[in-house]
């Protein structure tokens, strides 16, 4: 018998997410951001749930465009950090595949390579990541623009947000500011900036297509309000039994460290799952977990395939019960927020031991 600890993943939400990230771009079409294995959700699974919506998937790697390819599946596929190899420019061309160049020497490769992929260009609005500087795109462009392989391949431009979570940040308007004015010489080209978080900024401008990632899994993009405060619905509800109650007598201590101490009697129970699964081991005593409808409370430090919760506020508990760690009764969110880290961080460090069931 397999460990019943699972993620369990809704495609119906996934879909349910996307179209509400449809909904909040407006006239912009959403390129679906589906890297880093679908934020943990399985990227096979994730393109398939999305193909009759999406027209555009968006991921990190060649290795995750090839997934979606294997899948059958023909939208284009954007490389958000371009080509990492030489090689791999025809490899684009070949599938369908556009890299978003953010470097000269992906541009090299591209001017070297026998097939031409379509292709965008990052521009560097301020993230200071990756992308060229505003005032160097111009030389970039009209020399691209003189050849007309080039010139027909440019899909557009791209850039990325430092702080769209953050509505009271005045970065993100900045950063439009700039990225309007560098790329306004080449107004028939397509344009592209807002993440998550974007799409919930009030009169954000999001162009011709906006880049939902954290948002389709149902998990926040934005400071300070839960996915399902935004609308959204939780893809992934992380489960494990309860393997073991027990009372522990005032002064009782639980766990590596003996860092959590009774201050009454309380009813234990052990939840078979810990860091060697992806749950953190920074969420506390305190942190949000659920059995049987209600919520509980983890107490004392979580181990490498266990932690402890506190059943006082679920009397009826059993070992053998399921215990969400995460899902449609606690937000991951919520535990993010508990672990010091974001949703973002727990939904991609789900580890290969846990099984993903799709419903
Ligand atoms: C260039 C780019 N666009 C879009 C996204 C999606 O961002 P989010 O998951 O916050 O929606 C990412 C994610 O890191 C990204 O790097």
């Amino acid at each position: 018998m397999p460990r019943s600890t699972v993620a369990r993943i809704d495609t119906d939400a996934i879909r349910h997410n996307y179209r509400l990230a449809c909904r909040r771009a407006g006239a912009a079409r959403a390129m679906a951001v589906i890297k880093a294995d679908g934020y943990g959700h399985g990227i096979a699974r994730v393109a398939r749930a999305l193909a009759e919506d999406a027209p555009c998937y968006a991921v990190a790697s060649l290795e995750e465009a090839l997934a979606v390819r294997n899948e059958g599946l023909t939208q284009p596929v954007v490389l958000l950090q371009g080509t990492h190899q030489r090689d791999d420019v025809e490899v684009c061309a070949r599938e369908g595949f556009q890299p978003v160049l953010h470097s000269d020497y992906q541009l090299t490769w591209l001017q070297e390579a026998s097939e031409k992929p379509s292709y965008w260009l990052k521009v560097n609005t301020g993230m200071n990541r990756i992308g060229f500087a505003p005032e160097s795109l111009a030389t970039r462009v009209d020399a691209l623009m003189a050849v007309p392989v080039f010139a027909s391949t440019l899909q557009g431009f791209m850039t990325h947000f430092a702080c769209a979570d953050d509505a009271s940040s005045p970065e993100t308007e900045e950063q439009t500011r700039r990225f309007e004015a560098a790329v306004a010489p080449w107004p028939d080209l397509q344009r592209s900036v807002g993440n998550s978080a974007a799409h919930f900024l009030p009169g954000q401008a999001l162009f011709d297509w906006s880049r939902p990632g954290i948002m389709l899994y149902g998990a926040s993009p934005v400071l300070a309000q839960t996915g399902p405060e935004l609308g959204l619905q939780a893809a992934m509800t992380l489960e494990a039994p309860l393997i073991a109650t027990r009372w522990l007598k005032t002064g009782d201590c639980v766990g590596y460290g003996g860092t959590w101490v009774a201050d009454r009697d309380t009813r234990m129970g052990i939840v078979a799952v810990g860091y060697g699964d992806g749950y953190p081991r920074h969420a506390g005593t305190d942190t949000p977990a659920a059995v049987g409808g209600k919520r509980i409370r983890l107490i004392g430090r979580v181990s490498m395939d266990m932690l402890a919760v506190d059943l006082s506020a679920a009397p009826d508990a059993q070992e053998g019960d399921a215990v969400e760690l995460w899902g449609g009764q606690v937000s991951v969110d919520e535990v993010a927020s508990h672990a010091g880290t974001i949703g973002y961080e727990l939904l991609t460090g789900v580890t290969a031991r846990v099984p993903r069931l799709y419903r």
